[in-house]
């Protein structure tokens, strides 16, 4: 009887101990921000969804008109960060480990509007990424890795992207690029709450 007891009062104590231990790594998790880049097993990083609810922070062109008809990028670039990743930013100034940023290619289409002439969103085109992962990339600088997941031609994408060759992109990020291969530069939003919280206009 008393073994019993004796028993039970393992029993009891162990799942204390064990509730205590997985409520001590739910707080651990949330403070473990959550990772938005899944890579398969080839290493390929799998397209994000839902990025549209992330945070958006600018919207960078180079229009072939201003650039000989022959830009480089001649299309809209919409740019969104993951928000674990916004909140580190806000709080260090720094891109963390696991930081995807996303380029949402949109078409010029119209050129005219009520409020004037300009430079007007068209088409969705296509979709890239960065996304910085020490254990994908060890070897590469900042550990950044760079995707695409546009179909030349097509409105389709690419389920997966394999990282692309330093030439094709992280060459002239590394050369440009105001902060650790990210164009700061363009994007007033970063800037304004680099290590500095949420952000008005100025920065205020
Ligand atoms: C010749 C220089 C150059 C090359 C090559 C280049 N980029 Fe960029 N990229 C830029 C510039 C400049 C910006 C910001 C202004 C803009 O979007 O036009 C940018 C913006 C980005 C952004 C948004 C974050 C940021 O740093 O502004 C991503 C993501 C990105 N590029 C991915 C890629 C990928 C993927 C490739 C290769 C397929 C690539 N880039 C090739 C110059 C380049």
């Amino acid at each position: 009887m008393f073994h019993k007891t004796q028993k039970k009062l393992i029993g009891l104590t162990s799942l204390l101990v064990s509730l205590s231990v997985s409520s001590f790594s739910i707080a651990e998790g949330m403070t473990t921000e959550k990772n938005y880049a899944h890579f398969n097993s080839a290493g390929e990083l799998i397209r994000p969804v839902g990025y549209r609810e992330w945070i958006y922070i600018g919207s960078p062109l180079t229009p072939n008109d201003m650039n000989n008809g022959k830009a480089a990028f001649p299309e809209f670039h919409n740019v969104y960060i993951d928000p674990a990743s916004w909140k580190h930013w806000k709080k260090t100034g720094q891109f963390r480990d696991g930081t995807l940023i996303i380029k949402e290619l949109v078409s010029v289409g119209s050129k005219q509007a009520a409020s004037g002439n300009g430079y007007f969103q068209g088409e969705y085109q296509g979709l890239e990424a960065m996304t910085k992962s020490k254990q994908q990339f060890p070897d590469k600088k900042g550990n950044w890795g760079f995707f695409r997941f546009t179909i030349d031609g097509s409105t389709e994408l690419r389920t997966v992207s394999s990282a692309q060759p330093d030439a094709n992109c992280s060459g002239c990020h590394q050369a440009q690029a105001a902060q650790d291969q990210v164009f700061t530069q363009y994007y007033p939003v970063l800037r304004a709450a680099s290590a500095k919280g949420e952000a008005g206009i100025g920065g205020k």
